[in-house]
């Protein structure tokens, strides 16, 4: 395991890398790293950041039962997902910034899902472009956020089908934009206008200018949404009126069947937090469902997954995939989620710190991290695969 995933230490002069025994650890390089608005965009939520804590919460509340001496000898952390195998039940989750964390964090993010065995989603508002990010290989996803003009949301839908991305990932959650929030406050909204609470907090990183910001300017010019249709691309702008894509007021389940003819390969609906929604998408053509409450980041009242994933999974468990983000950090997170009837869980900001400690050894050691703890979970409670995960588990049969 530890050299499948990467989690083997260096011999000779330890790496920062090696200092680091669980995502907290990445999670404290990335801020001493990465400017302060441009942390806070990845690390905050919405609001008051109640929702990001309470994803937290909710797992730490719920405790497992440990079974003991059982034979452990052959565990297998694999499962299938749409019929072949991947090495892990995880995925990343699409995560719009990763190019400002990294130079061509996208491409970093991606092959380090293919080396692990696992899907990378890739977010519609990358800076890096769904054609570079495709030579990546391994399980490729493409996210999208649907845009009120419909045509030239299609026209990404179609590249990406056309590059051989497994699954498009639709998310229904954020389809209103954010609240106005702590990222205004620290200059850090997109488009970037330049202001010079940002610029300050950039030349305190002299490090991450050069390696990250200098180098993306000299591969690509000025960080751009690579995604999208030329004049939207731009990333960074002194107007105020810049144009930019409008968040359709009237997107629909109609929506969704449009998509479905369209997509030939799998449908994902992200962002689901009701079971009724997530019957209506099975209804909609949907192969899997993400519960996720956007990390937090959506609105601040938004309920956990953890907490809404049974009803979903007595609702569609038994018809669809199901897949849970929001709030994982640990491996134990993750066989909770499996326990309640997820089938895989993914992550957004764990991978996301790795990245921005140390690009593909960083999101390589943050996966590694997950399928450490999660082995020595399934050993704890007695499993040797993730079929045998169940609520037996629980120190109550229920949440
Ligand atoms: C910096 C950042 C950017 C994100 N951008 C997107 C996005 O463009 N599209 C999307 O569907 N979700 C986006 N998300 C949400 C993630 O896909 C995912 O649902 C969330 O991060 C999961 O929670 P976790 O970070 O606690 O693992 C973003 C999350 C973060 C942290």
């Amino acid at each position: 395991l530890s050299s499948y995933f990467g989690t083997q230490q260096h011999h000779g002069i330890r790496s920062r890398l090696d200092w680091c025994y669980d995502i907290e650890d990445l999670r404290r390089i990335a801020k001493r790293r990465l400017p302060k608005g441009i942390f806070q965009f990845v690390d905050g939520g919405t609001e008051d950041w109640i929702a990001r804590d309470r994803n937290r919460e909710a797992f730490e509340r719920l405790r497992l039962r440990t079974r003991a001496l059982v034979d452990m000898s052959d565990r297998d952390l694999g499962t299938e997902l749409f019929g072949s195998r991947i090495e892990l039940p995880l995925g990343i989750s699409p995560t719009g910034v990763a190019g400002l964390c990294w130079l061509h964090g996208e491409l970093a993010l991606a092959k380090a899902a293919a080396k692990a065995g696992i899907p990378f989603t890739l977010a519609t508002g990358s800076i890096t472009s769904m054609e570079t990010v495709a030579q990546a290989g391994g399980r490729l996803w493409f996210q999208l956020y649907l845009w009120e003009e419909r045509n030239l949301s299609y026209e990404m839908v179609d590249r990406a089908a056309s590059l051989g991305y497994e699954a498009l990932v639709v998310t229904v959650d954020q389809a209103l934009g954010y609240l106005p929030n702590h990222n205004d406050r620290n200059g850090f909204s997109f488009p970037f206008r330049p202001n010079a609470r940002a610029l300050t907090q950039m030349l305190r990183k002299p490090r991450w200018l050069v390696n990250v910001l200098l180098r993306t300017i000299l591969a690509t010019g000025t960080p751009k949404n690579l995604n999208y249709p030329p004049q939207y691309q731009r990333m960074v702008t002194w107007r105020n009126d810049a144009p930019k894509p409008r968040w359709p007021q009237d997107m629909t389940w109609a929506d969704i069947d449009r998509l479905r003819e369209r997509w030939p390969g799998r449908l994902i609906v992200k962002g689901v937090l009701d079971a009724h929604d997530a019957r209506l998408a099975v209804e909609h053509g949907a192969d899997a469902v993400i519960v996720s409450n956007h990390g937090g980041r959506t609105m601040d009242s938004a309920i956990t997954t953890i907490e809404v994933l049974p009803e979903v999974v007595a609702e569609v468990g038994d018809r669809t995939t199901v897949i849970l983000d929001s709030g994982i950090r640990r491996g134990s997170d993750m066989v909770k989620a499996l326990a309640l009837g997820a089938d895989m869980v993914m992550v957004g900001r764990p991978t996301l710190y790795g990245l921005a400690a140390k690009g593909q050894d960083g999101a390589d050691k943050a996966i590694g991290i997950l399928a450490l703890e999660f082995e020595r979970y399934l050993g704890y409670l007695g499993c040797r695969h993730v079929g045998e995960l169940g609520p037996e588990i629980f120190a109550r049969p229920s949440v």
